[in-house]
C-alpha cells in the first residue's frame, strides 16, 4: 500500500481527503499540529502530531513511511483573521510551508497536491472565473496562497517535482456517512450557520449585505461539497502520477447561489424556515465568486456530484445533529 503524506489531515478538507485516499487504496499519513484540527477526525491512517515547520518530525515521517507524494492542507484559513494578523498568516502559510517543501524535496517526493483558494482572485468584476482570471488577492490569506503557488512552480522546476494547486471556491457539506464534518470554532461560514439557525442549535442567521449588484441583492458564491473536493485531490494525484505537470485548477460547481437562495434551500431541505435578519455587508466580501471548473474536468475528469444545495445542507444537518447528540451524552 502506498503511503501519502497528508499535511493537515486532521482538518475539515484534509480529513475528507484521507477517507478518499484510503478508499482509493492508499495509506494517508497525517501530519497535523492539532491547532485547529481534531485527532478523532484521523481515522484512516496514522497521525504524526507535529507542525509542518518541524523539519525533523516531517523527515522522520517521510522516512518511516517511504513517502513519494504529499497533499498539503495545513494552513490558517480565515479571511478576517488574516487581515487582523497578517504576520501569523505569513508564518503559518508561507514560512512553515516552505520548510515543508524543503523537507519533501530533500527526500525526493515527486508529487504535491496543494490546497489553494478562490481567494487568490480577490474581487472579480463579473462572470465565471477561469484559472487565467487576473489574481488580485484582497486579503493576506489569498496572498499567502498565491505566494505558495509561485513557490511550487519555481521550486518544482528546480527540484523536479510536479504539483497541482487546487483553488477551492466555497467548501461546504459533510461526509455522507456522518463520520466527519466541519468543526470550526467560531463558525463563520454560511452553510453551517444557516443549518444551526434552522435546527435551533445556533443563533438566528445574519445575512451580510442586501445591496450587492446581484439579482436579489445578496452575495453570490459557488459551493462545492467537501467530498467532491476530496475526490478531486485523489484524481489530481493520479493525474500527476500519469505525467501531469504543475498548474492550478479551480474547484467549484460552476453554479452561483445567492445567500438568500441558500436560506430558501435550507427551508426546502429541512422543512423549516431559518430565522434570519438582513445585516450590513461584511468587510472584504466580494459580491460574486463563481468558478469555471472546466480545466479540472478536462485534465482529470473531475465532476462534482454532491454539490447541489440540498445535499450540502442535508449532510451538514445530519452531522450537526449527530454532534449535538454526542455533546449531550
Ligand atoms: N454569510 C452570511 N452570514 C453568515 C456567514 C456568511 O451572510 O453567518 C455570507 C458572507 O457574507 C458571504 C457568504 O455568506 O457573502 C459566504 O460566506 P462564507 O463565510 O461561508 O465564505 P466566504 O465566501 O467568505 O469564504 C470562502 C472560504 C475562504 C476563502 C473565500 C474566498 O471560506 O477560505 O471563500 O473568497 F478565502
Amino acid at each position: 500500500m502506498e503511503s501519502i503524506l497528508v499535511a493537515g489531515g486532521a482538518g475539515y478538507v484534509g480529513s475528507h481527503a484521507c477517507k478518499m485516499l484510503a478508499r482509493a487504496g492508499y495509506l494517508p499519513v497525517t501530519i497535523d499540529n492539532l491547532a485547529t484540527g481534531h485527532a478523532d477526525a484521523v481515522k484512516w491512517g496514522p497521525l504524526v502530531q507535529a507542525d509542518i515547520g518541524d523539519s525533523a518530525a516531517v523527515l522522520a515521517a517521510l522516512d518511516q513511511y517511504d513517502i513519494k507524494a504529499a497533499m498539503h492542507f495545513a494552513a490558517s484559513s480565515l479571511v478576517a483573521e488574516s487581515v487582523a494578523k497578517p504576520d501569523l498568516y505569513y508564518a503559518n502559510n508561507v514560512i512553515a510551508t516552505l520548510r515543508l517543501i524543503e523537507a519533501l524535496t530533500s527526500r525526493g517526493v515527486r508529487h504535491i497536491v496543494f490546497s489553494s483558494s478562490a481567494a487568490v482572485y480577490g474581487a472579480v468584476e463579473a462572470g465565471l472565473i477561469s484559472e487565467d482570471t487576473p489574481q488580485r488577492p484582497t486579503n493576506p490569506y489569498g496572498e499567502t496562497k498565491r505566494v505558495i503557488e509561485g513557490a511550487l512552480r519555481w521550486i518544482g522546476e528546480a527540484k523536479g517535482f510536479t504539483w497541482a494547486a487546487l483553488r477551492y471556491f466555497n467548501a461546504a457539506g459533510a461526509d455522507e456517512d456522518g463520520e466527519i464534518g466541519e468543526r470550526h470554532d467560531p463558525e463563520t461560514h454560511l452553510i453551517p450557520n444557516v443549518v444551526r439557525a434552522t435546527l435551533g442549535t445556533g443563533p438566528a442567521l445574519k445575512i451580510f449585505g442586501s445591496d450587492y449588484p446581484t439579482p436579489d441583492g445578496s452575495a453570490v458564491r459557488d459551493y462545492v461539497h467537501v467530498a467532491d473536493l476530496a475526490d478531486a485531490h485523489v484524481a489530481a494525484l493520479a493525474w500527476l502520477k500519469a505525467g501531469g505537470a504543475g498548474r492550478a485548477f479551480n474547484l467549484g460547481s460552476g453554479r452561483g447561489l445567492s445567500n438568500l437562495e441558500i436560506v430558501a434551500a435550507a427551508e426546502q431541505a429541512l422543512g423549516r424556515k431559518p430565522p434570519f435578519t438582513l445585516a450590513g455587508r461584511r468587510a472584504g466580501d466580494p459580491p460574486s465568486l463563481v468558478a469555471d471548473p472546466a480545466a479540472a474536468k478536462a485534465a482529470f475528469g473531475w465532476t462534482p456530484t454532491r454539490s447541489d444545495p440540498l445535499t450540502l445542507i442535508r449532510t451538514v444537518a445530519a452531522f450537526e445533529t449527530a454532534q449535538a447528540a454526542k455533546t449531550k451524552l
